[in-house]
């Protein structure tokens, strides 16, 4: 089998909590992996203004019902003690996504695997833009207390 490479694109982001969100969803795919062999496919699409980012397993998959809640803080779909982990994983994959501007989802089939995805804006300005707002309001903040 070969492997397929993809070339992800260069983000304007938060680097160390970006990567967590990577971490948290690949360490998830391992961990529920339950079918030899497993296969963990990573992958960006464009689409305007954002990039939709995707880890797609051959994992169990998960039940369309449970899709909401499996990114509360501390929401598990197993028994205690049968995986490791404390069920906050997806809830800081969605704070992070969000604090991005972008949005998270996830489809799965049951037997079949799960792909979660997430949108980060891919022109630089569409965050600063934000950013900046938020520094002019302090700013007006910082000058009307110092008045
Ligand atoms: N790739 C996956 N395949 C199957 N189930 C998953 C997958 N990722 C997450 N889940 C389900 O969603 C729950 C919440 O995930 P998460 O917040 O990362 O918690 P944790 O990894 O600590 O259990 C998991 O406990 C599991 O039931
Ligand atoms: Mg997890």
């Amino acid at each position: 089998m070969g492997n397929k490479i993809y070339e992800l694109p260069v983000i304007f982001c938060d680097r160390i909590r970006l990567t967590e969100v990577f971490a948290n969803l690949v360490s998830n795919a391992v961990k529920f992996a339950d079918k030899q062999p497993v296969v963990i496919d990573i992958g960006c699409e464009r689409n305007g203004i954002w990039y939709e980012f995707y880890v797609k397993d051959n994992g169990p998959g998960i039940e369309e019902r449970y899709f909401e809640k499996i990114f509360k803080i501390f929401e598990r779909l197993e028994k205690r003690g049968t995986s490791e982990g404390s069920g906050a994983g997806l809830a800081i994959v969605k704070k992070v996504v969000e604090m991005h501007k972008g949005r998270v989802g996830v489809k799965s089939e049951l037997g079949k695997g799960t792909t979660f995805y997430f949108t980060i804006p891919a022109v630089k300005e569409c965050l600063l833009r934000d950013m900046d707002s938020e520094d002019s309001a302090r700013g007006d903040r910082a000058t009307e207390d110092s008045a």
